[in-house]
């Protein structure tokens, strides 16, 4: 395997490797502890889909255990966490991107920095693999900690309006969905990404995979005339039944499906918002903003990298804009790192590291390099960013970054 790496000795008889077809039990029993039977589905599939090699564990192999973890079934494993290959797309521009999951401790070694010796170790594999940014769907804060911050943008989350009018309309029917249903979810789903300027490629294993051992989540489709013309995937979020993903062909399937939805417990149900779609179009009468959702976490590692790889969208935002004649420099500082941008009449002449500032340089657009996924992902623009974080400077610099790097609607999902 191209990103493999030595074995590291943490100390206390602990090892952080990768994985092995040997650990295979023990990282399903580990993830098991710490996710819940709800997510044993999931593990599966990330198993079969990318192979036990996407693992990385730290191994016990000197008795430092500190709780029962012999007896969970885990046996040698005290944590363990997954790098997974997939694909963002910003603006159709295919982004190698490596996404970390399945990040779990042992209660017993919790708080000794194992899960961080992981993810730098995932890390180190994806710059290898030539991942130009990370991506993690996980709890809040922790991965702070780690370089991310929220990005790109989430969807918002809506619920009913009381008395929203949602009569199926004749013809149409919802019923849980079946593994024959797999190349039509597929359909819909791409058709709905179209709609969002940021999305992922989404494996083709995943629908049959998914509708065979769906776990705790449900999916629905709705019918009309008897075809499938929209779905949803859904889970229980607390008292809620949250709609995390849906799409739907037309405003007809996506009333159908809202119905069907709101059938049993129309108050108590959650949806993802999908502006831009037919379902989007029905839930701007439907629906009542609830929440801001759960946008993943997103890392920059290598500014310079991923600016040079998108230099042919850069060009393409300027020679779209008013900076399409003349001379322009884009100096974006980092604080601890600086990357330029230098063009001329609508053409990227050159993008080079540049010396960074520790005060606030005037010209420049300053960031914290943890915010640079924000920006670059198009979770807010710069305007966005100086209004909530006083570390945000852009005087002088404001339109050039705003055209080079504006605001993008995501569509992206953890699988
Ligand atoms: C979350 C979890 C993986 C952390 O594992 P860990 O080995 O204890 O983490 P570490 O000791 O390496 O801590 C890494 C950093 O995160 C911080 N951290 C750890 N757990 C945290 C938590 N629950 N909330 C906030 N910060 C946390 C630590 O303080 C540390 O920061 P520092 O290195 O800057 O001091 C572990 O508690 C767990 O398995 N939880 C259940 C499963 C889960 O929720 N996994 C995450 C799914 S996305």
């Amino acid at each position: 395997m191209s990103g493999a790496g030595q074995p590291v000795a943490l100390g206390d008889g602990l090892v952080v490797r990768d994985a092995t077809a040997a650990d295979t039990e023990a990282i399903f029993a580990r993830c098991r502890e710490a996710f819940g039977a709800a997510e044993e589905p999931a593990v599966r599939r990330a198993l079969e889909i990318h192979g036990v090699e996407a693992f990385a564990v730290v191994a016990d192999e000197g008795g430092a255990r500190q709780d029962g973890a012999s007896q969970d079934g885990a046996g040698h494993v005290a944590a363990c966490a997954s790098l997974q290959s997939r694909t963002l797309r910003l603006d159709g521009v295919a982004v190698p991107t490596g996404q970390v999951e399945f990040v779990a401790t042992a209660e017993g070694y919790r708080r000794r920095g194992l899960a961080r010796a992981l993810i730098e170790r995932l890390h180190a594999r994806s710059a290898r693999q030539g991942h130009l940014l990370g991506l993690i769907f996980g709890i809040p804060y922790l991965y702070r900690r780690l370089g991310y911050s929220r990005a790109p943008g989430g969807q918002p989350r809506l619920q009913l309006r009381r008395g929203a009018s949602l009569a199926a309309p004749p013809g149409t029917a919802t019923r849980p969905a079946t593994p024959g249903d797999a190349a039509a979810l597929a359909a819909l789903h791409r058709e709905a990404q179209a709609a969002a300027q940021v999305t992922t490629d989404r494996d083709d294993r995943l629908w049959p995979s998914l509708l065979t051992w769906p776990g705790e989540e449900d999916v629905a489709v709705a019918e009309r005339d008897g075809r499938v013309a929209a779905y949803a995937r859904t889970w229980r979020l607390g008292a809620r039944r949250w709609t995390f993903e849906a799409a739907a062909a037309d405003r007809l399937a996506a009333t159908a499906l809202l119905a069907g939805l709101a059938a049993d417990a129309p108050l108590s149900l959650a949806i993802t918002d999908a502006p831009g779609t037919p379902l989007g179009s029905v839930l701007v009468d439907a629906g009542l903003h609830l929440d801001a959702g759960e946008p993943p976490y997103a890392r920059v590692p290598d500014a310079l990298a991923l600016l040079r790889h998108l230099q042919g969208l850069l060009e393409a935002r300027l020679a779209a804009s008013p900076f399409a004649v003349g001379e322009a420099t884009l100096r974006l500082n980092l604080y601890t790192h600086a990357v330029a941008l230098h063009a001329r009449d609508g053409a990227i002449t050159a993008i080079e590291p540049d010396t960074p500032v520790e005060d606030v340089a005037v010209g420049a657009t300053t960031l914290p390099p943890e915010r640079l996924a924000e920006l670059l992902l198009g979770a807010r623009d710069i305007a966005e960013l100086e209004g909530v974080d006083p570390d945000v400077r852009c005087d002088g610099t404001r339109a050039l970054t705003r055209t080079l790097l504006p605001a993008r609607l995501a569509m992206v999902a953890p699988e």
